[in-house]
């Protein structure tokens, strides 16, 4: 018995008989030949069979071959450019075993609406479309950690059950917990990692974080993964110099591994590769002047929707870094502007082709009485921020961070219209199962 390999594996072993187990994806006869299709999650082979050479039982399997039946073919590898897997092999078919039987696969190659797509989610994974997505997302995870670890960040892993709101009231999961009262899911791993900066100089934290936002967008999700590294002793703008870096930094790597997978989504990458720094930065007051000279009507103080952020972003070939909101609309941890006391000393970055926000970050309030005034003015319940007030008691120090959503950056680099096809079983207002 030939070993088995994976199909990603078959170009470096050609002239060799080897096995392959996989999924058919399709299949054609002409009555003495047959091609098959398969893939196996690398990659994508066909298998050629002919009568004469395969023993009786396996031809008599061709009729058989459904989509998505599992099988084990067995063969000699051989070079074939034009081959519609696409590696530059196929191969020639000695014999072949059926696995698991497959009837009626529910997706088959015709047009089928959303809706039933992501009833069938656990399915429509194994998509050509979908499996590209999922490792595009891959490569970005790993890039994001890659940065990092590069940069002598410390990865600090935060709890997902908290007694403290981290962003905003609105938008909490609860849950009992206990004899303590209601535990919120994290909304943000920031609080912590603003402590463990205090610890370790430059941390991040990478993990799912949840809002019950009730926005139908195409850019809401309830439950999606955000990296948020925070860096004592940098300000607002070295916050910004490091999302540049760190942005161009993630879409360079799809751009070098992830060709195919980009390809295969179709995707343009002429403005991926314009994603170098450094990316322009305006301040809140003058983008609400240019958006009001786009003619857009907008008032200053008024937070950005998905309409202003799309029309701004479009004026720039490169994602776009928007500093000094009004405090009004932006979470009770961030710093004072001392030059305007409206604003505070934040950002957002907006991604080009209509994506929107991808990152929002901060230099932090790192004064004890302006912050407990915060609180205060927010109501929120002091006792739950007295452990995050002690970081401005014992030694404050100037410190920011920000946050990037893996959903909208994955979907943007894919350039597939809406974020819940960036992550495996998304979660929404609509959607628990699968
Ligand atoms: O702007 P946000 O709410 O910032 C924070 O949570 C800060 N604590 C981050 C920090 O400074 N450490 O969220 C950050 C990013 C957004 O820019 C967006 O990319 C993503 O998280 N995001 C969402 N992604 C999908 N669905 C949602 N409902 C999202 N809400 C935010
Ligand atoms: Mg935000």
């Amino acid at each position: 018995m030939p070993a088995t390999q994976r199909i990603d594996a078959l170009a470096g072993l050609i002239g060799r008989t080897v096995a392959v187990r996989g999924w058919v994806m399709t299949t054609r006869s002409s009555g003495k030949i047959a091609f098959v299709v398969l893939r196996d999650g690398t990659g994508y082979l066909q298998a050629v069979l002919s009568k004469k050479e395969v023993p009786a039982a396996a031809w008599g399997t061709v009729g058989a071959l459904t989509q998505e039946t599992s099988v084990e073919v067995t063969g000699t590898v051989r070079a074939d450019s034009r081959a519609p897997g696409g590696g530059g092999v196929e191969l020639q078919v000695t014999d072949l075993r059926i696995l698991g039987a497959s009837a009626d696969f529910p997706i088959t190659p015709k047009e089928h609406g959303t809706a039933f797509l992501f009833e069938h989610r656990h399915l429509w994974l194994r998509s050509r479309r979908q499996v590209a997505i999922a490792r595009v997302r891959h490569e970005v995870i790993q890039a994001i950690r890659d940065f990092f670890y590069e940069r002598g960040f410390v990865l600090v892993d935060t709890p997902i059950l908290t007694g403290a709101i981290g962003e905003h009231a609105g938008t909490l999961f609860a849950t009992d917990y206990f004899d303590l009262g209601k535990a919120y899911l994290a909304q943000t791993g920031q609080l912590y990692v603003e402590a463990a900066a205090a610890a370790l100089g430059k941390v991040y934290c990478f993990g799912p974080t949840f809002r019950a936002e009730k926005s139908k967008t195409r850019r809401h999700l309830t439950e999606f993964w955000m990296v948020e590294p925070e860096v004592a002793w940098n300000d607002c703008n070295d916050n910004m110099t490091l999302q540049e870096e760190f942005v161009a930094y993630v879409v360079a790597r799809c751009l070098e591994r992830r060709k195919a997978e980009l390809a295969e989504l179709q995707r343009d990458t002429a403005p991926l590769a314009r994603c170098v720094p450094p990316f322009p930065r305006i301040s809140y007051t003058d983008v609400v002047e240019t958006l009001k000279g786009l003619g857009a009507t907008m008032e200053w103080g008024r937070d950005l929707g998905g309409d202003e952020e799309t029309l701004l972003a479009k004026q720039y070939d490169r994602p776009v870094m928007v500093f000094n909101y009004p405090k009004a609309v932006k979470a009770f941890y961030m710093k004072e502007n001392p030059a305007d006391p409206r604003t505070v000393l934040n950002n957002d970055m907006l991604a080009p082709e209509g994506y929107g926000e991808i990152i929002g970050g901060s230099q932090r309030e790192d004064d004890y009485d302006r912050l407990l005034a915060r609180i205060k003015a927010e109501g929120l319940p002091l006792e739950a921020y007295g452990w995050y007030l002690d970081l401005r008691k014992y030694g404050t120090f100037v410190h920011s961070g920000f946050g990037l959503g893996v959903e909208r950056t994955v979907a943007w680099i894919c350039g597939i219209p809406h974020i819940r096809e960036a992550i495996a079983f998304p979660r929404t207002l609509y959607k628990l199962w699968p």
